[in-house]
């Protein structure tokens, strides 16, 4: 099983990016976490960052037919972008949208996302946690392909 991780924009400053809201946590830290429980759940993860919208979709589109499911925080495109939301509709793939704060609690415009309704499910307020228990799921429904 290889799942791919996608971090959409500003999410490569985590550590430094208002540390009061995302905490301390660096990409780098998340991606070796991620890793290191991948390997214990003998899944395969392909870590990408990008602060573009269409070079998401581009790896996306590249990366899909070799992967099985998607884990993604798209950062504000999450509440924006139906570039990305028809892009992940249409490679098919299994998706868990993961945001590190709650983003029911903040601004209105966060509470919105345009990637939820194809998505098989969302964590939001977990932080870096939440990744990780995406990638629990995917491990745990992988016979019945992400049920
Ligand atoms: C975020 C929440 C988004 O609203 C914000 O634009 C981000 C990060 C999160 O992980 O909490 O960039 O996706």
């Amino acid at each position: 099983m290889r799942i791919l991780v996608f971090h959409g924009p500003n999410l490569n400053m985590l550590g430094t990016r208002e540390p009061d809201v995302y905490g301390h946590t660096t990409l780098s830290d998340i991606n070796a976490a991620l890793s290191t429980r991948a390997d214990e759940l003998g899944v395969e993860v392909w870590a990408f960052q990008s602060n573009h919208e269409g070079v998401l979709i581009d790896t996306l589109q590249q990366e899909a037919a070799r992967s099985d499911g998607l884990i993604i925080n798209p950062g504000a495109l999450t509440h924006y972008s139906y570039a990305l939301r028809d892009a992940i509709a249409g490679v098919r793939l299994p998706t868990v949208e993961v945001h590190l704060s709650n983003v029911y609690a903040r601004e209105p415009f966060r509470h919105h996302s345009v990637i939820a309704p194809i998505a098989s499910g969302q964590i939001s307020g977990l932080g870096w946690r939440g990744y990780l228990l995406a990638l629990e799921w995917f491990a745990a429904t992988r016979s019945a392909g992400g049920a």
